[in-house]
């Protein structure tokens, strides 16, 4: 009986088995869905693209680059574009990513709809200027014992166009059996020097991306990004700012602010940076020497962890505890914020009560 159970069961699990590799097969092999017309912004490009492989990767072949900040995998919702026509059902991975209003613009994630006939979609026009770059590591420099910051010099094309506050999508190759993915990083040099990037990138423990530019990436290495994407920057309005960073956040902040220096921007601005201890801290001298260039702005690093016995002067606490001493009336401040979820809602939380109104809380979460 038992025997016969087993068998039975067994039975079971090859034919689904089967069949799932038949399904695999067909879509890959019988399934040809040939050339499918792909009509971008009611005709403003059209593209043949050879069916089967997703919106996002067909655009890309195509050098029309939608931000992917996860590579693809449907987990970061930065690859949305409206699909008119042709784009199939709203699948299972989509669906949380997706509001009722985008639902009725026909927004859907580009990684996750499949090329299978003429699709007619739109994208934002900024992005037809994203583009796919060829460079060479100039240097990459320690700036903590988990940060590094990787100059890159362009080659093909030559310069970039981008506001400060924007990011890359940085490709890292095949390794050690790891795939090739693109990850996002925040630009931290600034527009005018248009012929390099600068990223500040933090060590993600076992971080297919961060492993391969701390363990393998080399000086003169060829390296390859697209973009620029986001619509994190400063705005014109001259409004107080404050900004707010922890790790690797530093990056677009480090960009903004050295191109408020370069315009004369003497808005009134306070940069609150998190870190554990001092061996978190970079760019600390800099970023004191700015005030001396922009009297209006003040830096207060903030320290969560710092030995009580130390000889450090600066605040001990979190940026919420610490930030009230400073901005006791946060009403007119716009804030931009820039780190990791934790921190961003930490603070988001914390501003809020202290008065800023959400349309003026501008922030990238980095995971
Ligand atoms: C708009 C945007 C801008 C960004 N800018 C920067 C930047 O300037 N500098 C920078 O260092 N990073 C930045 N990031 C994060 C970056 O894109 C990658 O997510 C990060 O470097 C990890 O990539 P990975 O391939 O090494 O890790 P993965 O292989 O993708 O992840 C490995 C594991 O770590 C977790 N994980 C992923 N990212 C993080 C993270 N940041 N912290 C902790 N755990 C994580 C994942 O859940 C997974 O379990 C940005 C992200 C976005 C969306
Ligand atoms: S690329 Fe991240 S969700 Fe599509």
């Amino acid at each position: 009986m038992i025997l016969s159970i087993g068998l039975a069961v067994g039975f079971l699990a090859v034919m689904t088995l089967f069949l799932a590799l038949l399904l695999v097969f067909a879509e890959r092999r019988i399934l040809n869905y040939g050339p499918c017309t792909l009509d971008i912004n009611d005709g403003k490009k059209t593209l043949v693209v050879n069916g089967g492989s997703t919106l996002l990767s067909s655009l890309a072949n195509n050098d029309i680059f939608i931000p992917s900040a996860c590579g693809g995998r449907g987990s970061c919702a930065y690859c949305k574009v409206q699909v008119f026509e042709g784009g199939g059902m709203i699948g299972p991975v989509e669906e949380p990513y997706l509001s009722p209003e985008d639902i009725k613009e026909n927004v859907r994630l580009s990684c996750q709809v499949k090329v299978r006939q003429d699709i007619k979609l739109a994208i934002p026009e900024e992005l037809f200027l994203a583009k796919r770059f060829r460079g060479k590591l100039l240097h990459k420099r320690n700036l903590t014992y988990d940060i590094v910051e990787l100059r890159i010099a362009l080659i093909e094309p030559e310069s970039i166009e981008f506001v400060a506050g924007q990011y890359i999508q940085l490709e890292s190759p095949e390794y050690a059996g790891r795939d090739a993915v693109m990850r996002a990083y925040s630009i931290s040099s600034v527009p005018s020097d248009d012929r390099h990037v600068e990223v500040i990138i933090r060590k993600v423990p076992e971080g297919i991306c961060t492993t391969w530019v701390f363990e393998h990436l080399k000086e003169n290495q060829e390296v390859f990004l697209s973009g620029p994407f986001g619509e994190f920057q400063l705005t014109d309005t001259k409004a107080p700012a404050v900004f707010l960073a922890g790790g690797s956040g530093m990056a677009p902040i480090w960009s903004i602010l050295r191109e408020m220096r370069e315009r004369g921007d003497n808005r009134k601005a306070f940069y609150f940076f998190s870190g554990r201890n001092q061996d978190d801290l970079f760019f600390t001298k800099e970023l004191f020497a700015l005030e001396k260039e922009l009297p209006n702005f003040k830096y207060v690093p903030c320290l969560t962890r710092e030995d009580a016995n130390s000889n450090w002067q600066g605040e001990r606490g979190r940026i919420p505890a610490v930030l009230p001493k400073y901005i006791p009336d946060a009403k007119p401040f716009e804030a931009y914020l820039c780190g990791s979820s934790s921190l961003i809602d930490a603070c988001v939380d914390a501003l809020r009560q202290h008065g800023i109104q959400e349309p003026n809380i501008y922030y990238d979460k980095f995971e």
